[in-house]
């Protein structure tokens, strides 16, 4: 058995930048609330005609694959992680192996939301383990902003949302004391609807249905968030999920030199921090710049750790995330 390690990483994120006071200017909002909520300051909108759920992935793996010093022909795999695909099918997996110029090697979906990138990374990390592959391209990549409902009745969503991508290239890693230690996923769909976009979907309501209701005021196009219930949910389930792969590898919370959450919500990130007594230089936090980019937001923050010399070689990095579904996971690694 061979390990898996993040070998290259890269993020790219569009170059509108849309303040609270922006959106103040569209909706019943202000920078007060926001900041004090959910403590974003901005978010990145893409501009129409410009990027895609795709393009971005895109460029953010350009990035990775050039750091990983590797060559496109080198990539034996692609998984993407998005809930806003260019398109309902096919996915955006295929999209990048067509526009990177990949050889026809497979590419994969992953439908977890704020969750995916870690399940990609999972996914990932079994067929470099087993010997199947050797170099993975994952991207995260999330356009939010075309779809929200920005008028009064969406704000306490769409406020949150940003668009971006992060990318990460895994490769074999031939000494099993380094790279990803463990991943662990949990779901539980009995919440299913508490974060969700109903529409377009094949289930009780079908595409006929909204088509002849004809309803401008037809909600179901856009994301609904139990906002309170997901924030009782999230913190209980990050904290679970850090000390599952922490217990798994004999792990104390102080060997964490670098926990990146899933950006969800900076009071989100701050009650781990707290509840893990773990210092400022020890979680990695950057929602005030973004928003929350679902599938995005750890492989963007990851990139910028790295970036900023804040990740070192040796260091035990954490990974968490939670959201729609329920789906929660965390990514145990040595760098
Ligand atoms: O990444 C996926 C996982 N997602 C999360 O983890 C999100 C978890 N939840 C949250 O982050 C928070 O619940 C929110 C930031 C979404 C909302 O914060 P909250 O403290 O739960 O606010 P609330 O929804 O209970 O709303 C409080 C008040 C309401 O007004 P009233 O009824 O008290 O008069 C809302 O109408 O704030 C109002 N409100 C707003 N006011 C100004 C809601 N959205 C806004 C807004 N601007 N954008």
């Amino acid at each position: 058995m061979y390990h898996s390690k993040i070998s290259g990483l890269g993020y790219y994120v569009p170059e509108n930048v849309v303040t609270n006071d922006d959106l103040s200017k569209i909706m019943d909002t202000n920078d007060a609330w926001i900041q004090e909520r959910t403590g974003i300051k901005e978010r990145r909108h893409v501009v129409r005609g410009e990027d895609t759920t795709t393009s971005m992935g895109v460029k953010a793996a350009e990035i990775a694959i050039q750091r990983a010093n590797i060559a496109k022909e080198d990539i034996d795999f692609v998984i993407f992680a998005t809930l806003s695909p260019d398109y309902y099918f096919p996915g955006p997996g295929v999209l990048v192996q067509r526009d990177l110029g990949l050889r026809t090697v497979g590419a994969l979906d992953v439908r977890n939301q704020c969750s995916g990138f870690v399940y990609a990374l999972s996914i990932a990390d079994q067929y470099i383990k087993t010997g199947m592959y050797k170099n993975i391209l994952i991207i995260g990549s999330e356009v939010h902003s075309t779809g929200l409902d920005m008028t009064d009745r969406g704000r306490g969503v769409s406020v949150i949302f940003g668009d971006g991508a992060g990318a990460a290239v895994l490769s074999r890693e031939e000494d099993v004391t380094k790279g990803i230690l463990s991943t662990h996923l949990h779901s539980e769909g009995q919440h299913a609807e508490e974060l969700a976009l109903i529409a377009p979907g094949m289930g009780k309501r079908w595409i006929t249905d909204v088509i002849a209701d004809n309803d401008p005021n037809d909600e179901s196009y856009y994301p609904y968030m139990n906002g309170q219930f997901v924030f009782k949910n999230a913190v209980v389930r990050f904290s679970e999920v850090i000390n599952e792969g922490l217990q798994a590898n004999n792990l104390q919370v102080s060997d964490i030199n670098m926990l990146v959450p899933h950006q969800a919500n900076l009071r989100i990130s701050q009650f781990i921090q707290q509840k893990f007594q773990l210092s400022d230089d020890q979680v990695y936090n950057n929602i005030m710049n973004y928003g929350n980019t679902t599938a995005a937001s750890i492989p963007i923050a990851l990139t910028e750790a790295w970036e900023k010399g804040k990740i070192k070689s040796g260091d035990l990095v954490v990974l968490a995330a939670f959201g729609s579904g329920f789906t929660w996971g965390s990514a145990i690694i040595r760098w």
